[in-house]
C-alpha cells in the first residue's frame, strides 16, 4: 500500500434505539491496523456514523488517499449523490427548505474530506462483513449502561408505531429494507411481496418494513414490519396486502390523492424522513412505469433503491416480461373463449375490449390465443373499411360471427384514443363500444361490445406469473445484500437480471408490426383492421 492511502471502516451503535450510542473505527495503513471508539455525544443512529467517520478522519495525515467504508447508506449517499452539493448551495437547508441536522458533524467531515481524497464505500453492514463487525463490538463496548434513561417506547420518534420486535431487531442490529407496491394493481404483487419478505429474512436477515397504499404511505408514515407469518399464505391471491395508489405522487401531493386538486405540495423530504425514521437502508419499489419513474427521482435525492417492474401492459422496454401480464392475457383469453360461444350462436360480431394504453400486448396475445379474427391495438391505427372486409371474407366462408379484440388504446387512423372523463381525470375507455356500433352500421349485421376492464387486474395469479414474481422478489433482495442499488430487476430471455434504474424508466416497450408474432398472426388470417 503506498505511503499516504489508507483503509477506514467506521460504525455506531447503539443498545436501543434511541439508547445509549457508542461510535468505532478501524484504520488500515502499510501493515499496521489501528483500532478506535468512543461514547456518542447524543443517540441518534444518524450522528453516532457520522461521528465516526469524522473521528476516524482525524487520525490520517492531510493529503492522504483513504477508502472510508460504512454501512449508512446516508453517509455515503451525501457524499456520493451529490447532496453535500446541494446543501452547500442551498445554505444547508434540505429539499424541504429546513436546516440540515447535525451540521457541525456534516461540516467537520466536508473539511476532513477535502483535505484528503476520499472515496466512499458503502458495505453491506454487521451480518456480513467483518469489519464492519468488529467496528460495531468497538462501538458497543464504548457504550456505558445509561441508568436514567427512559423507557424505549417514551423515546421512539414520533410517528412511528412501537412494536416489540422492533426494539429487539436493532439489538441485533441487522440490515432493513422499506417496501411498497405503486401503480395499478395486478395479479401476482402479493406473491412478489412474500419472496422479498421470506427472501430476505432466510438468506440474508434482512428485516422488511412494508409502507402501506404506495407512495401515500411512505409520505404519511403508514408502514409496519413485515414478518415471515405477515406474508404467508398470499402466494396465490390477487392484488397486494400493501394496498397501492396510482394518484399519489411526493413531489405532487394531494391529500387524499384528489383528482380536483390543480397543485398538490412536495413532500418528498417527508418521504425522505420516514425512511430515515425507520432506519431504512433501501427501498423497493414494486411499480409499473409511473411508480418506478417516481423512485427513480428519489434515487436521484441519494435513497437507495431498488426497481421490481409490473403491470399487465407488460410496456416497459427494459424487462422482456412483467407479472400480472400473463395472468391478465390469461383471463381475457378465457372471456373471448366465452364470447365466442355466444358469438357463433347468435351469428354476432362481438367486440371485446381489453386493456393495454400505449402498447397492444394484452390484445395481441389474448387475441391469438382465443382466436379473435380482427386485433385492434395502438401501435396500428385502423381503418374501418379493413375490418368490414375481413367481417364480409367470413360471412362468405360461411362463418357468420367475427371476434373483434381491441385494446383501450386502439384508435381509427388520422384519430385520437378515446376517453373518458371523470372530473379532471381522463381515462382511456369506450373504444370498444364505437367499434361496435360503427360495424353495425356499415355491415348490418347485429353487434355487441364486452369491456373486460379491471377483471383483467384482479383474481389470482398464473403459475408462470408467481414464479415470475418470486424470482424478481429474491433477486431483488440479492442486489440489496451486495448493494446493488439504484437497479430494477428484468428478465433477458430465460434469465433474471437487473438493469440501471435510470435506463429501466425511459421509454415504452410497443408492439412492433414486423414483429414474428405479428407476422404470425397475420400468416393464420388475422386482421390488424390494416393494410399490413
Ligand atoms: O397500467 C395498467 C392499467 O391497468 C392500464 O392498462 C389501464 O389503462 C390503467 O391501468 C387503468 O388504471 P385505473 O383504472 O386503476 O386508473
Amino acid at each position: 500500500m503506498a505511503d499516504k492511502e489508507y483503509i477506514i471502516y467506521t460504525d455506531g451503535a447503539c443498545s436501543g434505539n434511541p439508547g445509549p450510542g457508542g461510535w468505532g473505527a478501524v484504520i488500515m495503513h502499510g501493515g499496521s491496523v489501528q483500532e478506535i471508539s468512543g461514547k456518542a455525544d447524543e443517540t441518534t443512529n444518524q450522528r453516532m456514523e457520522l461521528q465516526a467517520a469524522v473521528e476516524a478522519l482525524r487520525t490520517v495525515p492531510p493529503g492522504s488517499r483513504v477508502k472510508l467504508h460504512s454501512d449508512s447508506a446516508y453517509l455515503v449517499n451525501c457524499f456520493n449523490q451529490g447532496w453535500m452539493k446541494r446543501w452547500l448551495r442551498n445554505g444547508w437547508r434540505n429539499s424541504k427548505g429546513n436546516q440540515v441536522e447535525n451540521q457541525d458533524l456534516w461540516k467537520q467531515l466536508l473539511e476532513l474530506s477535502e483535505t484528503n481524497t476520499v472515496e466512499w464505500i458503502k458495505v453491506k453492514g454487521h451480518s456480513s462483513d467483518q469489519l464492519n463487525q468488529r467496528c460495531d463490538q468497538l462501538a458497543s463496548e464504548a457504550i456505558q449502561p445509561d441508568k436514567n434513561s427512559s423507557s424505549r417506547e417514551e423515546n421512539t420518534p414520533p410517528g412511528i408505531e412501537y412494536r416489540e420486535s422492533l426494539g429487539k431487531n436493532r439489538g441485533r442490529k441487522t440490515k432493513r429494507l422499506g417496501l411498497l407496491t405503486g401503480g395499478g394493481d395486478c395479479p401476482g404483487l402479493n406473491a412478489v411481496i412474500r419472496a422479498v419478505v421470506k427472501g430476505a429474512e432466510n438468506k440474508y436477515n434482512i428485516e422488511s418494513v412494508g409502507f402501506n397504499n404506495g407512495f401515500k404511505g411512505l409520505v404519511e408514515n403508514d408502514a409496519a414490519l413485515l414478518e415471515d407469518l405477515a406474508v404467508s399464505g398470499i402466494l396465490n391471491r390477487g392484488g397486494t396486502i400493501l394496498g397501492t395508489s396510482n394518484r399519489d405522487n411526493p413531489f405532487d401531493f394531494k391529500p387524499g390523492g384528489s383528482d380536483y386538486l390543480e397543485t398538490g405540495e412536495d413532500r418528498s423530504a417527508d418521504a425522505v424522513e420516514n425512511l430515515n425514521k425507520w432506519d431504512i437502508d433501501g427501498l423497493v419499489v414494486i411499480g409499473g412505469d409511473g411508480s418506478l419513474l417516481l423512485a427513480h427521482r428519489f434515487s436521484e435525492l441519494g435513497v437507495p433503491i431498488i426497481g421490481i417492474p409490473k403491470t399487465i401492459d407488460n410496456d416497459l422496454p427494459a424487462t422482456d416480461l412483467t407479472f400480472g401480464f400473463d395472468s391478465a392475457v390469461t383471463t381475457a383469453t378465457e372471456a373471448i373463449d366465452k364470447i365466442h360461444t355466444t358469438a357463433e350462436s347468435h351469428h354476432r360480431v362481438m367486440v371485446v375490449e381489453v386493456m393495454g394504453r400505449h402498447a397492444g400486448w394484452i390484445a395481441l396475445q389474448a387475441g391469438m390465443a382465443g382466436g379473435g379474427d380482427i386485433i385492434l391495438i395502438p401501435e396500428l391505427p385502423f381503418e374501418y373499411s379493413y375490418i368490414v372486409a375481413k367481417i364480409m371474407e367470413r360471412r362468405q366462408r360461411g362463418k357468420k360471427f367475427s371476434i373483434i379484440v381491441v385494446a383501450e388504446g386502439a384508435f381509427p387512423a388520422g384519430e385520437e384514443p378515446i376517453y373518458q372523463q371523470k372530473g379532471d381525470v381522463k381515462r382511456l375507455g369506450g373504444i370498444g363500444l364505437l367499434v361496435s356500433r360503427e360495424i353495425e352500421k356499415r355491415t348490418n349485421m347485429e353487434s355487441r361490445a364486452t369491456v373486460l376492464g379491471h377483471l383483467q387486474r384482479g383474481g389470482s395469479p398464473t403459475a408462470f406469473d408467481r414464479v415470475l414474481a418470486t424470482r424478481f422478489g429474491v433477486k431483488a433482495v440479492d442486489l440489496f445484500q451486495n448493494g446493488r442499488f439504484n437497479e430494477m430487476v428484468c428478465l433477458r430471455g430465460n434469465q433474471v437480471e437487473s438493469v440501471a434504474l435510470d435506463q429501466a424508466v425511459k421509454g415504452t416497450k410497443r408492439v412492433d408490426p414486423d414483429s414474428e408474432q405479428v407476422l404470425t398472426a397475420l400468416a393464420v388470417g388475422t386482421s390488424f383492421g390494416h393494410p399490413l
